[in-house]
């Protein structure tokens, strides 16, 4: 069996690198040269814990990576993993995927292959019917489900976990019509993934169920933030304890409960957009995905209160930022609210010291010489008068009054309250906890 894996970011990364450690015959394929030798060398530009390893297992075995795309002729199957950006409408960017199917079909046209194309993206519904499947059809000029196989299989996995749950999914989705095509992808699953549930439907409820699970998962924590807002007007309230005893009832689950700045990375933010951008095309109006997302873009403001409460005038004071990628174990800062928190200090005047295990880089890129970077915990406290956590990187839960002790004003935002426990000499604030 020969896969194609087209766009190499962390999902089309994963993907492959899974699948060759698996013995298949991979090829994965990006438009740019320069990220293949590194990937081909294993100096990768992205930190995802674990898949370095895998990678280097898999180009050990049958991984190749290539900007020609001419190697999908041989493929019984491509998958489909270019990205699909925002537009400022929050609508979704389709000119890669339409540049890349475009491509494969001039390909598949000289190749007596029939392979089937899994569509991995995140599409709005109607995308694989109405615009992907046409290009492959004419410009490989071949029937789509005669000539090749056309499946929606929308991707879950999640950042910081991306080798665990590609090669353990809770679910693989298969949308497209019924046919041979259809079986085969079936039957390739079941085979790397006994025993995981496979839903096989039409390309636009798969489409949809993408959108769905991202929006509930923003629902979630943007209920749990407002919840917070509560607790924390609400002397001796703790949301933590209710979350977690929310979370034992089984309707309800205890996942993507944990209250904090907000939900930031490059899928929900876009996601929560696309979908509500596409429902008000429908004619439908999203009154609750919009809440959602409104209460997302004021979470910061309750950071700010504190903050402002604290120092009176943010004005030339020292704040310092624990954590400034968008979740612990990635290096990525994409729509990261501690980017975000940093910009409205900035604009307050503020004096900003980061400090990130993974991602001073690429902070460094967006805020050049405006802010410090520390490399270690104390550099980042001393002299500073106030301390805010962001993300919870294990490395923040060592925080005690003799690293505090060089701070020039004890002021500490626990926005994930990693330190909730402690007895600290200082003046501590915590999402989600009523103060007494
Ligand atoms: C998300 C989904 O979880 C994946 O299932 C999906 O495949 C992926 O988007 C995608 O569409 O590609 P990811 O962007 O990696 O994955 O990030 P999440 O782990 O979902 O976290 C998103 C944001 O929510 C982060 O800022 C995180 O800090 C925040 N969050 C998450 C909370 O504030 N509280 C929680 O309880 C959980």
């Amino acid at each position: 069996m020969n896969i194609a894996v087209v766009g190499l970011g962390f999902v089309g990364l994963s993907i492959s690198s899974v699948l060759a450690s698996k013995n298949y015959n991979v090829v994965g394929i990006d438009i740019d040269n320069q990220k293949c030798s590194d990937i081909r060398n294993g100096a990768l530009s992205l930190f995802e814990p674990d898949l370095e390893n895998t990678l280097r297992i898999g180009l050990k075995k049958k991984l190749t990576i290539s900007n020609n795309f001419s190697l999908i002729k041989n493929c019984d199957m491509i998958f489909v993993t270019v990205g699909t950006p925002q537009t400022p409408l929050g609508a979704i960017e389709l000119s890669m995927i339409k540049k890349a199917t475009t491509t494969i079909g001039q390909i598949i046209r000289k190749s007596k292959k029939n392979p089937i194309i899994f569509i991995k993206s995140t599409v709005v519904p109607g995308t694989a019917q109405n615009v992907i499947l046409p290009i492959l059809e004419k410009k490989s000029g071949k029937k789509a489900n005669r000539g090749f196989g056309i499946i929606s299989n929308p991707e879950f996995l999640q950042e910081s976990n991306a080798i665990r749950d590609t090669k353990y999914p809770h679910a693989i989705v298969l949308g497209g019509k019924q046919s041979k095509y259809m079986k085969k992808a079936k039957m390739f699953f079941s085979k790397m993934h006994p025993n995981v549930p496979i839903v096989i439907t039409n390309f636009e409820t798969a489409e949809m169920i993408k959108y769905a699970n991202n929006s509930f998962l923003a629902t979630k924590i943007s209920f749990i933030n407002q919840l917070s807002n509560i607790c924390q007007k609400t002397p001796g309230v703790n949301v933590d304890d209710i979350a977690r005893t929310i979370g034992l009832d089984p309707r309800i689950g205890k996942l993507f409960l944990n209250a904090g700045p907000g939900y930031g990375g490059s899928c929900l933010p876009k996601d929560m957009k696309a979908l509500i951008n596409f429902a008000n095309i429908s004619g439908i109006n999203p009154t609750l995905l919009n809440a959602v997302e409104d209460i997302n873009s004021k979470q910061l403001e309750q950071i700010i209160t504190i903050a402002k409460q604290q120092l009176i005038d943010l004005k030339s004071k020292r704040i310092t930022i624990l954590g400034t990628a968008f979740k612990p174990n990635t290096d990525d800062i994409r729509d990261s609210k501690s980017i975000e928190l940093i910009k409205k200090l900035l604009k307050n005047k503020a004096n900003i010291t980061i400090h990130d295990p993974k991602a001073i880089e690429n902070t460094k890129k967006i805020f050049g010489e405006k802010i410090l970077y520390a490399t270690s915990i104390a550099d980042a406290l001393n002299k500073s008068q106030c301390v805010i956590i962001m993300t919870h990187w294990k490395q923040y839960d060592t925080l005690n009054n003799n690293l505090i002790k060089h701070m020039s004003e004890k002021n500490i935002i626990d926005c994930r309250r990693v330190l909730v426990k402690k007895e600290l000499d200082a003046k501590y604030y915590a999402i989600g906890i009523g103060k007494n």
